[in-house]
């Protein structure tokens, strides 16, 4: 038995019933405070979650040539995620087997191998070791594949989207995906050749518990409270005040957007209902942005009848799409949620620009991803702020030690306000917390599990 497996062993301090009952700290109506704010719940994390199941690591378009490779993160591991030399997507530990080091200090590049700036160990990037300085000083064998970096055993790709898990047992991404799978696809396809290329991001951090994000990627409860200056400014200038969030003004549960759950871990808000399904009618109501009124006269003067479909590709899709357990679609932004400690996460707001590959939008192309990136400049810089600031409010509050139970029961018990569908999902209006209770049981059911972790090297 490793040292790994050894400690990982039951009665450790998480695996032991007699310190934590999850049942305990995770109930039908009610979590526990621990749950955001014990260290060693988080490390348990790490591993149960961050590692025993599917996690978004990065998107092809960010390495789409051989060689390409950006840094990123599995949980706390850093990793250089790679097209090798022969096009295969690693995820490999950005880790060098001498002492232990990080090898790569880049955000991105392209780069064949990497050389450990420590001793100068090098490697491919396929992971193998390709030499060491000096080995007349070593008498082992540098062909042992324990000296080749150590990667993320699983990576697959769904349509796009890069993810990667260390256990053996889950299922293939697909099926883990399930249901959420088709927002996703909507997601895509309403772009030429269903597809986006990921741009820069909007970066933030918080003094706070990384499921305080999740929890509220589909909250509906606080928006006109939390977001009530940028409905504010959404709507300062419109004559009808129907801009941006405006749906969620007078009475959110009796509009046609909804929530819904879709297993795994997985939820989804849809508000695309709200909307008039017209051409233009997204952009009707994409909020003001500085030069937008101009913009958008000249081109309706450039693309006359075709303008409102164009103008529709630069609109926010209404909908937030949350990926258990780090990634979030929303509007035309992909948001990835980095735990850094117990009461520290980077919440990252990556761009999207869409592509024209059989060049049927013609010079609009570049047009509509000009208009894109101000959307960038509306919910990621004047709605997450507000969000974050209450993520770290949570984080204070919390701290009374005292007072231990958090609510999430919005909707619990109410005789027909939440449907489980035949597929499994569940849907309830747009304020109902039903996301939160069932994802927070598939949180529970992972930290219970004995997730079967591997890592893999070249041989
Ligand atoms: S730590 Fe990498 S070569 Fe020594
Ligand atoms: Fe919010």
């Amino acid at each position: 038995m490793t040292i790994l497996e050894r400690i990982n062993q039951p009665p450790s301090r998480i695996g032991s019933a007699a310190l934590y009952d999850w049942d305990e700290l995770v109930q039908d109506d009610r979590v526990h405070r621990l749950i955001y704010t014990d260290p060693a719940i988080f490390t348990a994390e790490m591993t149960h979650i961050f590692a025993g199941t599917w996690v978004y690591l990065a998107h092809e378009s960010e390495i789409p040539h051989d060689d390409d490779y950006i840094t990123r993160r599995l949980g706390l591991r850093p990793l250089i995620i790679v097209r090798d030399h022969n096009g295969k997507i690693r995820a490999l530990y950005n880790r060098c087997t001498h002492r232990g080091t990080t090898l790569c200090r880049w955000d991105k590049g392209n780069a064949k191998s990497f050389q450990c700036p420590y001793h100068g160990w090098n490697f491919l990037n396929t992971g193998k070791l390709r030499g060491v300085p000096w080995p007349d000083g070593y008498a082992c064998d540098f062909r042992d594949p324990k000296y080749n970096i150590a990667q993320v055993p699983r990576v697959e790709s769904y349509r796009g989207f890069i993810f990667g898990t260390l256990n053996l047992d889950a299922p293939p991404l697909r099926q883990w995906l399930g249901p959420i799978a088709k927002p996703i696809d909507q997601w895509l396809d309403r772009n030429p050749g269903g597809k986006v290329v990921v741009c820069e991001a909007n970066r933030l951090k918080f003094k706070g518990n990384w499921k305080l994000a999740y929890d509220n990627s589909g909250d509906g409860y606080h928006v006109v409270y939390s977001h009530r200056s940028l409905l504010e400014t959404e709507n300062r200038l419109a004559d009808e005040g129907n801009k941006g969030m405006a749906y969620y003004r007078s009475s959110p549960d009796s509009a046609p957007m909804y929530v819904q759950y879709m297993g795994n871990g997985h939820h989804f808000k849809d508000k695309r209902p709200n909307l008039n399904q017209r051409p233009g009618g997204l952009w009707a109501i994409e909020s003001p942005h500085p030069g937008m009124e101009h913009y958008e006269a000249e081109f309706r003067r450039r693309y006359g009848a075709r303008a409102d479909d164009l103008l529709d590709l630069a609109g926010s899709e209404p909908v937030n799409i949350n990926v258990f357990p780090n990634l979030s679609l929303l509007g035309n932004h992909i948001q990835v949620f980095e735990p850094i400690s117990v009461e520290e996460t980077n919440a990252i707001w990556y761009g999207t620009r869409i592509v024209d590959e059989t060049g049927e939008l013609g010079d609009a192309v570049d047009e509509i991803n000009a208009l894109r990136m101000r959307t960038q400049e509306g919910f990621p810089n004047f709605g997450e702020v507000d969000d974050v600031a209450n993520f770290e409010q949570i984080q204070r509050g919390l701290q009374c030690i005292e007072d231990e139970w958090v609510y999430m029961h919005r909707g619990l018990g109410i005789p027909d306000r939440v449907r489980t569908h035949d597929d499994g999902t569940i849907t309830a209006p747009a304020t109902d917390e039903v996301f939160m209770r069932e994802y927070i049981k598939e949180w529970k059911r992972l930290m219970k599990a004995r997730p079967n972790l591997a890592i893999q090297r070249e041989p």
